[in-house]
């Protein structure tokens, strides 16, 4: 009979029950992965994977159709607030959703009150710990992401000393966006009676800051790259961590993000108008039709159509595409731009249509189908981000033989393969984090799409890669057992 192997996924967000980010869709997939790895993978053991989220008022009670489970104690300052926990079935694997006066109050998954938020997932942090000690449920690998999990890591590490339950649970931590450190839990956390981190190789700034705590505190690493994990080891991607990093660098690990492709299949994609594969690329052109007339755009055969998709911040570098675009107003390029975000990036894109009425269309809001439709129909996707963990983008334009031209950092740099032997190749990358440098890898990508053939040749290559999370899943669980040698 195969031992349980016990993994807990602590996370802000998970999909199908409420995604914001990248985040989401690495909390919601990698825990079907791991269960869906063979058996001869797993050796004697047989995985038990729960994933726990805060019961967030976004997510949708109908859908998740919650079952009151249990209620904990977590001890504040002006007395004790519960927390009530749910599971759902929805998944088919067992998930626990965390309620509770800080959890409820907040209308949104994150906010800009950072107060509220550091109080939100200090709360959610402490409320997983008392959860799995009150179920009696002990992992084998407590399994944390982000800011929102450090403070869970961190109590985890000091009660190993004074509780047995907690004394063999060994963790993970994983870094999905670095400079997010949970700014606002400093006041909260003396609330909730917990000291500085004692670690002197924090710097000061950090020791009462739930990321650099986890960081400090977890047993392993990891970021979602193997690229990343060595740039925030340096002074331009560490954030003031580097130093902290660099002692750590013997259990810090880098994982690649897979991509759930039974989501984004474009032989099997509802939202698309013609359906394709790698053998028929050449079908994507009556998608790339019906995109220009959705966005009342002429009819291009032959203008390079540009995507660009994702969270409008600074951290993907949309200011530098739309400085790009008007360097090489030469080229007859034709180009969509969706997502949302920061206002200011919002006005000057709007500003660039302004400029390009009849070549550029600006779409400020989420929209899954819209997304589906330019990954099929545009030829590039620009991704000139200034840091990059993993990304999805990239991965998923791969996938639909929409070719990338990116910023040669994190994720990006281990998925494109920028290289002149066309049997390879799989996109465009450049190194600098300005408009010339991406305007220059633009020509470069147009020249390469006056052939055809060669272009053809290119998308196979993209659409033919690997991204499935089976790699990863695999990765993942090697980690957890080195955890336990
Ligand atoms: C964050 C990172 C992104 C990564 C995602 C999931 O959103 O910015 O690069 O793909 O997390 O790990």
């Amino acid at each position: 009979m195969a031992q349980p192997f016990r993994v807990l996924m602590v996370s802000a967000e998970a999909d199908p029950f409420v995604k914001v980010g990248g985040l989401g869709d690495v909390a919601g997939s990698l825990p079907k992965a791991l269960l869906a790895l063979p058996q001869d993978a797993l050796g004697e053991y047989a995985l038990d994977v729960r994933l726990v989220l805060p019961f967030h008022s976004v997510i949708s009670r109908d859908v998740a159709a919650p079952e009151p489970l249990l209620t904990v104690q977590i001890p504040r300052q002006d007395g004790v607030v519960e927390a009530q926990v749910y599971t759902s079935e929805m998944t088919g694997f067992p998930v626990y959703l965390i309620d509770g006066e800080p959890i409820s109050r907040a209308s949104t998954v994150y906010s800009l009150d950072s107060y509220q938020d550091a109080e939100k997932y200090i709360f959610f942090s402490l409320a997983v710990l008392e959860m799995i000690k009150a179920l009696d449920w002990k992992p084998h690998v407590f399994h944390a992401h982000d800011w929102h999990t450090g403070i869970a890591v961190y109590e985890l590490s000091r009660r190993r000393h004074q509780d047995d339950f907690y004394r063999e649970i060994k963790s993970l931590f994983t870094i999905h966006n670095l400079p997010y450190m949970g700014a606002g839990a400093e006041k909260v956390l003396p609330e909730y009676h917990i000291p500085p981190s004692s670690d002197h190789r924090l710097p000061w700034w950090g020791k009462s800051l739930p990321l650099p705590m986890a960081l400090s505190a977890a047993d392993f690493l990891n970021t979602v790259s193997p690229t990343y994990s060595s740039e925030i080891l340096t002074s331009e991607f560490g954030c003031g961590l580097e130093d902290f990093l660099r002692s750590r660098a013997s259990t810090l690990f880098g994982i690649l993000n897979g991509l759930d492709t039974q989501i984004w299949n474009p032989a099997d994609d509802p939202f698309i108008l013609r359906r394709y594969t790698s053998e028929n690329p050449e079908a994507r052109l009556t998608n790339k039709q019906a995109l220009l007339d959705l966005l009342s755009l002429a009819p291009g055969e032959k203008a390079p159509l540009f995507g660009l998709i994702g969270r409008f911040d600074r951290q993907k570098g949309i200011d530098l595409a739309l400085d790009a675009l008007r360097m090489i107003a030469e080229i007859p390029w034709q180009a969509v731009l969706l997502g949302s975000g920061d206002p200011v990036i919002e006005e000057r894109a709007r500003d660039l249509e302004r400029e390009f009425p009849d070549r550029l269309r600006v779409v400020i809001r989420f929209d899954m189908k819209l997304s589906h439709q330019i990954y099929a129909g545009a030829d590039m996707l620009l991704m000139p981000s200034r840091y990059e963990p993993c990304g999805l983008a990239q991965m998923i334009a791969m996938r639909y033989g929409c070719i990338p031209v990116a910023r040669a950092t994190g994720g990006l740099k281990d998925t494109i393969f920028d290289i002149p032997d066309l049997s390879m190749s799989t996109g465009f990358l450049f190194k600098e984090a300005t408009p010339e440098a991406l305007a220059e890898a633009i020509r470069r990508a147009v020249v390469a799409f006056e052939d055809p053939t060669g272009w053809e040749r290119r998308q196979r290559n993209a659409m033919e890669q690997d991204f499935s999370w089976s790699r990863s899943a695999l990765e993942y669980y090697r980690l957890y057992r080195l955890l336990w040698l």
